[in-house]
């Protein structure tokens, strides 16, 4: 969740990129940084934490100049510090990034082998050296810009200056989105539309693949080749809430699209792709607090039971711990067996949900250890929890929880591998092929996305269901629960989910021609099994949706609609099979005509028991 604004023009650059950084607040950020070019070099001031310690240090210590780019960060590579903040600096450039570069460290080898030096831990700072490298080769700062880009692997919008070509920016876009603002006598660039709606509202908008070169005069857009775009600006006429929305016509749809980019914000900086290991340096529960853990409860309510449940997966198969889970509004009243040798962790995407809180304070009571899985910074459970892991999902503002929903599962994910390392229960071997695997997990999940337009016109097909099956198989049955409760919450269709086994002990009598069965059938171990309760479901009558990564006739031959979505490791399937569900439920609630944002009688944080 970073933010980029830059300026160029004849206001005072830092007040204007400050200004843009503080619209961004919202995203959450742990450090920011601000370059400015001021008499022929660039005035760097970054500082960790709130934006004010960056104006506090302004203040002090002003930068003065018209031009310039600024940023806030979420830790990716390397820890929140200083040193890691952005601007990055090599030689005569400086950078500010979002995203991930996962080919960081040939390049990092490979220009530390040109006598390099690093002065960060970030994958960012490989790409001001990799453009400085070609501006001493003789390029212009676009040209230099072209040539390191073309050896980026993964997502990135950066800006870019050099000093030898004052007021001029930069930009270029691949997977991370960029927006540029029209100003007379004066442009702007920026990671969102609210940072700049205080200066311009017309706006040209990058699309993957391609560049601007920007100075106060104007916008000149091409491809990463080369070929000139000629792109009309848009002018954009939201009010601020709107904007918030990113254009879509709910929140819910937005953060939806959003979660390829919050499962890459939970896992900054948590990576250790080298070492085969999880760095989670902000969850800390004491010396060496993983070797006595002889147990766990995985405590939450709704969508975040089911990601607890998921979880359990996870810690039993990576950590070989014993894991309980339990709805918090049921573990406070059974007089939980808890002892010292337990953890208990509760996951909230708000920090605020009585039932869940009323758990932590049980741990406390009994002087069991507790943390928590949160995305709201500072909320209740996490000042309660002795340590948290946050999700940095961002901002969830649908009632029906979706983002905060899969980068739980990741917390979980991380939580299990790290416990796993610690312990000795999993390999330095088999926890890289997993970090190998949820690097590159966004660009599937992206797939996953563009499936959209398929499902909307396949959901007109279910508005006038009155019940809806889901059925899954192992950790992937509470994606079933999770598919199930998402289209009662969203679209007041009746829906249950069952493990996909369980169908034949009384489930099955329900089937008949007007219930569609939303059947989960991933390639993994029981892909014949699930297959083979599809086709009881099929006999009967049902009709039957099917959630697949397998190409085969077979399941088109069963199947009233197919959703065919990208393979990716089993242990991710969970996260995967989230979305098109999540879709699925949007767009059928969406044709009924229901309030997809605010459904009845629902509130986005309970707060009573
Ligand atoms: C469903 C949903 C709820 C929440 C539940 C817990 O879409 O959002 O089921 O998951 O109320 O809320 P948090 O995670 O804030 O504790």
């Amino acid at each position: 969740m970073c933010g980029i604004v830059g300026y160029v023009g004849q206001r005072d650059a830092s007040s204007v990129l400050i200004r843009g950084l503080r619209l961004l607040e919202y995203r959450g950020y742990d450090s920011a940084g601000v370059a400015v070019l001021t008499n022929g070099d660039f005035a760097l001031r970054r500082s960790v934490g709130k934006l004010q310690n960056l104006e506090d240090l302004l203040a002090e210590s002003p930068a003065t100049g018209h031009s310039g780019i600024g940023h806030t960060r979420w830790a990716t590579h390397g820890r929140p510090s200083e040193a890691n903040a952005h601007p990055h600096r090599a030689g005569r450039v400086v950078l500010i990034h979002n995203g991930i570069i996962e080919n960081f460290l040939a390049l990092r080898a490979e220009l530390r082998a040109n006598g390099r030096d690093f002065s960060s831990e970030t994958d960012t700072e490989i790409i001001a050296h990799l453009i400085d490298g070609y501006l001493s080769d003789g390029d212009d700062l676009a040209a230099a810009t072209r040539r390191a880009i073309a050896r980026l692997e993964g997502s990135f919008a950066i800006v870019v200056m050099s000093v030898d070509e004052p007021g001029r920016l930069v930009a270029a876009k691949s997977a991370t989105p960029i927006v540029i603002g029209l100003g007379d006598g004066e442009n702007f660039v920026a990671s969102d539309i609210p940072a700049l709606l205080d200066y311009t509202r017309d706006m040209l908008f990058l699309e993957d693949g391609e560049m601007a070169e920007i100075d106060s005069s104007g916008v000149r857009v091409s491809e990463f080749d080369g070929t000139v775009v000629e792109r009309d600006p848009r002018r954009i006429t939201w009010d601020p809430v709107t904007a918030q929305k990113g254009g879509y016509k709910h929140f819910m749809l937005k953060e939806i699209h959003e979660q390829p980019q919050a499962i890459i914000d939970t896992m900054r900086g948590r990576l250790l792709l080298e070492d085969g290991d999880i760095f989670l340096d902000d969850f800390d529960l004491g010396k060496e607090w993983w070797k006595d853990v002889e147990r766990m409860d995985l405590i939450a309510c709704g969508t975040a039971w089911h990601a607890c449940l998921v979880g359990k997966f996870f810690i039993e198969k990576f950590a070989r711990i014993p894991c309980n889970v339990d709805y918090g509004s049921e573990f406070r009243y059974r007089e939980p067996i808890l002892d010292e040798r337990g953890l208990l962790v509760v996951v909230s995407q708000s920090g605020e949900t009585a039932d869940t809180l009323a758990a932590v304070e049980e741990a406390r009571r009994k002087g069991v250890r507790s943390a928590a899985i949160c995305n709201v910074v500072d909320s209740s459970i996490t000042r309660r929890a002795d340590a948290v892991l946050y999700t940095h999902a961002g901002p969830e503002i649908s009632v029906a929880s979706t983002k905060a929903f899969v980068t739980q599962l990741t917390a979980l994910l991380l939580m299990a591998l790290f416990l796993g390392r610690r312990r000795g229960t999993l390999s330095a071997e088999e926890c890289r092929e997993l970090i190998e695997a949820m690097v590159h997990l966004p660009s599937p999940l992206r797939e996953a996305l563009a499936l959209a337009p398929s499902i909307e016109t396949m959901a007109r097909r279910y508005v006038k269901a009155e019940n809806f099956l889901y059925v899954g198989r192992g950790l992937n049955y509470p994606i079933a629960l999770e598919g199930a409760l998402k289209l009662k919450e969203l679209s007041y269709i009746h829906a249950e989910g069952y493990p996909a086994g369980e169908l034949k002990h009384g489930p099955i009598a329900l089937i008949s021609e007007t219930m569609p069965v939303v059947v989960l059938l991933p390639k993994n171990g029981s892909f014949a099994k699930t297959l083979s309760n599809m086709k009881e479901v099929e006999s009967r009558g049902g009709q039957i949706i099917v959630v697949t990564d397998v190409e085969d006739d077979e399941i088109d031959q069963v199947a009233r609609d197919v959703i065919r979505v990208p393979s990716v490791h089993p242990m991710l399937m969970p996260i995967l099979l989230s979305l098109p569900l999540q879709l699925l439920s949007y767009y059928v609630a969406e044709h009924r005509g229901t309030d997809v944002d605010q459904p009845r009688n629902l509130a986005k944080s309970v707060t009573v028991e």
